[in-house]
């Protein structure tokens, strides 16, 4: 099926106008990206969401010396993390300037902290060759439409031996069905994005040599799963028509989630890959 294409103005627009809706649904702090759901903790998006973030970390070898870029910050969430967890420095950077907004304010309330926020695209990065050690990304890459331009440009920003650590969604068949382009792919604009190996080959041609690469598709079943159980509950007491069909509509996509997570149409995955030194 043919792609829609839609433009970094297309997503740009979606991130700035669903801003309120997921702040008060999804997450009040702007978190928006996949959980990491510990045994034991199935039914907490939130927690698995922290825990997201901990184990992308984890893997990272991050210290205080650390200068980190997260591509695609949203809210900034993971790099004001970062900088807590580890006293890094660093930069998010984001198409949405209403995401920037909000994260520039969540810095004005944690002062000491060595990073900042700028609105723009991985595709086209503000900064020097080699100003960053490391490049984190939570579920963003995988909507840019031109997304060779978007590794090469990680690939300029990033020291030779730095590291590219993030999580994306994934794509697994070529293919996918009608069904699954409404409720997941148009639902957030995404263009469409790689297979868990075709992901690896896609870095291994920008010079990065892949450290990990784990499909964590029962992840992202689960998220959706809570996510739409949330809705549906919500759905029953908030107040006002609009906000009512949203949480509907929403839980319905994240049944149609489900299924195409089951039909090998959609997933997710977590990488850890380094940049070649020559
Ligand atoms: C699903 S949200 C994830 C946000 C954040 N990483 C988080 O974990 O909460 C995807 C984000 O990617 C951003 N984005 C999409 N395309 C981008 C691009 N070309 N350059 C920079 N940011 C982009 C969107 O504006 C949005 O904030």
């Amino acid at each position: 099926m043919a792609s829609r294409d839609y433009s970094e103005r297309d997503v740009e627009e979606f991130f700035d106008q669903t801003l309120q809706n997921y702040l008060s649904f999804w997450d009040s702090d702007g978190v928006l990206h996949t959980g990491y759901f510990a045994a034991g903790n199935e039914g907490d998006y939130q927690a698995a969401a922290q825990h997201t973030s901990a184990v992308l970390a984890a893997e990272m070898m991050i210290d205080g010396s650390s200068r980190v870029l997260d591509a695609g910050s949203g809210c900034g969430n993971f790099l004001l993390y970062l900088a807590r967890e580890y006293g890094c420095s660093g930069e998010g950077l984001d198409l949405s300037e209403k995401r920037v907004k909000f994260a520039m304010d969540r810095l004005t309330a944690a002062p000491g902290l060595r990073i900042t926020f700028r609105h723009g695209s991985v595709t086209n990065m503000p900064y020097q060759a080699g100003a960053f050690t490391h490049v984190v990304s939570q579920d963003s890459l995988c909507l840019v439409p031109d997304k060779p331009r978007s590794h090469a440009e990680i690939a300029r920003v990033l020291a030779p031996g730095g590291i590219f650590a993030f999580s994306d969604f994934l794509q697994p068949k070529e293919h996918v069905s009608e069904r699954a382009r409404r409720h997941v792919f148009d639902r957030v604009r995404w263009n469409g994005g790689y297979s868990l190996i075709g992901y690896q080959e896609a870095l291994d041609s920008c010079g990065f040599e892949i450290l990990l690469a784990r499909n964590l598709r029962s992840h992202i079943r689960q998220t959706y799963r809570v996510l739409g159980e949330t809705a549906v509950e919500r759905a029953k007491t908030v107040p006002g028509q609009s906000a009512r069909d949203w949480m509907l509509s929403f839980a319905e996509s994240c049944r149609e989630m489900q299924v195409a997570i089951d039909d090998e149409e959609f997933g997710w995955g977590i990488f850890v890959a380094r940049k070649r030194s020559a």
